[in-house]
This record gives structure tokens, C-alpha cells and sequence, in this order.
């Protein structure tokens, strides 16, 4: 089996690693940035790397592709690549736009091909277990996903900018909007968000044309009547410690991450004493990749990877809860 990354930045390390260790047969990189390309190819004992990614795959002709560049580029790349039939993963968030974001679940429907996003904590096994709690009832109904993550301004300056990774309700929450709905298997209905720009004026993100909004706070309905309550800044000024805590709580008790869900948790039900579950701290990119490998391989994986309608159905909320900011009403969730 062959693999091409495209992008070689952090997440294309990260990817091209974990293929290599996955025992592909071989794997390139492509990157604009040349020296990246090499670099990246090089450090990871990689024999091949392109600077156009078109270029790449039509000449290394590879079996799958993964997509770690930033995310207004995602549509373009995962497009091209499914077009000239080849299995592809894209990191998340799906796409920054919503056209984008159809544009990819058009070309996903019309396919046979092996296509995910990667929404890696659905790997954890910290995080399957809670599934196994919350289907067995252990909180009751409904539940109530709480996360608060404050963090200081981004050290990369494409997560602080609209235009590019579009800030923290577009590039970090989907991971969360996305558990819930891996959890319980409802899709998320409305939502409403208030919403401000904390690093606007500070000296770090001056480069930026266009800041995204980075400090939300969102409530997002689900099916059913669960819902997700998001505190989430990347706007503190840099030092600053934040918080990052998340937790599931239910009529019947509460399941609270240390401090994430996937890392481990406790969880008191019925007022007994709390059960603690480590998680083993395995590499999710490694596990997400090999899943992957094995669905291309076989047909078949034993991982629910996350698909391209899960994608954007993440991506409808974090789109949603910007119009709700602008607009300081409750926002209906788009549907592909
Ligand atoms: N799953 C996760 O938990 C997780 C964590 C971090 C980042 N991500 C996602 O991974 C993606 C990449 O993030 P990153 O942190 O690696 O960013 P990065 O800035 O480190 O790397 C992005 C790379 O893409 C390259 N690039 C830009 N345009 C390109 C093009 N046209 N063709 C080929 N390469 C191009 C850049 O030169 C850069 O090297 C983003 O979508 C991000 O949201 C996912």
C-alpha cells in the first residue's frame, strides 16, 4: 500500500509517522513550502516529496492520501483526490465553509471509496466506555456534555484566523460536538452562542488580516433533548493557564474527565463511590490511522471512524453558533 500526506506541517508528521508505522509499503509527503516537504520526508525516513499535491498524487499514484493541510484547503485536496479514486482521510474540521463542506459530501456520496475525517477520540478507549455507560442508561436522561477550555492565544496563527482555521468553535470543537453525537447517535438540532474576539490588539496576532472569533460560549441542542453547554477561548493572553475541564452529568450521576474524557474519568452514579477508569494512553493518530489502513485493506474495521456527513454535521454547529453570535438568536443546524 502506498500513501501520499498532503501538508507537512504538525498533523502531516503526525500522519506520515503514523502510516509508516502501520507498515505501509511506501509514503510521500507534499508540501508548497519545499523545504518543509523534505524536511518532513527525511526526518520520517520518507524516500519522496512533491510541492504540488495534484502533481504528487497523479505521479506516486497513491492507494490513500491523507489531508493535514490547513482547513479552507481541505475541500480542495480531498475533492481532487477522490476524484482520481483514491481512498482519502481528512484531518478536521471537514472544511471552513458550508459550500466547502457540501462540495465534500457530494463527492463522498457518488463514491465507493474509503473516506473519514479525522475526529480521533472517538478511538479512546476512555471514550468507549463512557459510550458503553451512557447506552446502559448510568446517567439517566437527558444528558449534559459540559466542557470549559480557555486557553491562551494560539502559538500558530492559522487556528486565530477566519480565514484560514477559523478559531476554536471551528477547529477544536468538533471533537466535542462530535462525541456527543457519537455517544448517544443523535444529531445536533440548534444552537445558540454568544461570542467576542479576546485577542483583537495583542502584539502576537498582529500578522492577521481577519481575526476569528475565539471566545464562545455555546449551547447546542441534540434529538432527543441532550445537549452540549461549550466555554472555549483561544484568546487569553499568552502565559495565562486557562481551565480545560469536561464532563457528562445525568439525573443519575456524573462521568468527569482528567481532565478530558478520552485520558480517563470517574463517574458516580446513584450517589455510590466514584469508579475510576485510567485510560491507556495510546497514540490516537496511530490507532485512527491503522483503523483506516484496515478498512482500505479489508473492507472492514472494528473502529466507527467518523464520516464525511459526520463532518459536516460538526461543522453545520460551529457554523451555526457564528450566525448566532452575529445575529444573537437561536440558530437551526444546516443539513448537507
Ligand atoms: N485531529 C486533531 O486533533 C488535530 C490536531 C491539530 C491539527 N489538526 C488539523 O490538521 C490540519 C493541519 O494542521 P497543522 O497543525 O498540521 O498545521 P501546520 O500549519 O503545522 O501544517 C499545515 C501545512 O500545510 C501546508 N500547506 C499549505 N497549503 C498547502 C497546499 N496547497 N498543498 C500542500 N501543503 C500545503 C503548509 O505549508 C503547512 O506545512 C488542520 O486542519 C488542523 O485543524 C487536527
Amino acid at each position: 500500500m502506498k500513501v501520499l500526506v498532503v501538508g507537512a506541517g504538525a498533523m502531516g508528521r503526525n500522519h506520515l509517522n503514523g502510516w509508516l508505522r502501520a507498515g505501509v509499503d511506501e509514503a510521500a509527503v507534499a508540501d508548497v513550502d519545499e523545504d518543509r516537504a523534505r524536511g518532513t520526508a527525511k526526518e520520517a525516513g520518507a524516500r519522496t516529496f512533491f510541492t504540488d499535491y495534484r502533481e504528487g498524487i497523479e505521479s506516486f499514484k497513491p492507494d490513500a492520501v491523507s489531508v493535514c493541510t490547513p482547513a479552507n484547503l481541505h475541500a480542495d485536496v480531498f475533492e481532487f483526490s477522490v476524484k482520481k479514486g483514491v481512498h482519502t482521510l481528512c484531518e478536521k474540521p471537514l472544511a471552513l465553509t458550508l459550500d466547502q463542506g457540501r462540495r465534500m459530501v457530494r463527492a463522498a456520496d457518488r463514491s465507493e471509496l474509503k473516506l473519514a475525517i479525522g475526529l480521533q477520540r472517538r478511538l479512546s478507549e476512555s471514550i468507549l466506555k463512557i459510550r458503553g455507560l451512557l447506552h446502559a442508561g448510568t446517567l439517566g436522561s437527558p444528558v449534559v456534555f459540559s466542557v470549559e477550555n480557555w486557553a491562551e492565544v494560539r502559538f500558530k496563527l492559522a487556528m486565530n484566523d477566519k480565514n484560514m482555521n477559523g478559531g476554536p468553535i471551528v477547529d477544536y470543537a468538533p471533537h466535542l460536538i462530535d462525541l456527543l453525537h457519537f455517544f448517544t447517535g443523535a444529531q445536533p438540532k440548534e444552537v445558540f452562542s454568544m461570542g467576542t474576539v479576546f485577542a483583537r490588539g495583542k502584539e502576537e496576532v498582529k500578522p492577521i488580516k481577519e481575526l476569528a472569533t475565539d471566545t464562545l460560549s455555546t449551547i447546542v441542542r441534540y434529538e432527543g433533548g441532550n445537549w452540549l453547554s461549550l466555554d472555549i477561548s483561544w484568546g487569553l493572553p499568552r502565559g495565562t493557564k486557562g481551565t480545560n475541564s469536561e464532563a457528562i452529568h445525568g439525573p443519575l450521576g456524573s462521568i468527569v474527565g482528567t481532565p478530558e474524557l478520552e485520558r480517563g474519568y470517574h463517574l458516580q452514579a446513584q450517589g455510590k463511590p466514584a469508579d475510576e477508569y485510567e485510560a491507556v494512553q495510546g497514540n490516537l493518530y496511530d490507532r485512527e490511522i491503522a483503523a483506516f489502513k484496515e478498512w482500505v485493506l479489508k473492507g472492514k474495521t472494528e473502529h466507527s471512524l467518523a464520516s464525511v456527513r459526520d463532518g459536516f454535521s460538526a461543522l453545520a454547529v460551529s457554523v451555526a453558533a457564528l450566525k448566532s453570535v452575529e445575529t444573537g438568536s437561536v440558530v437551526k443546524v444546516e443539513q448537507p
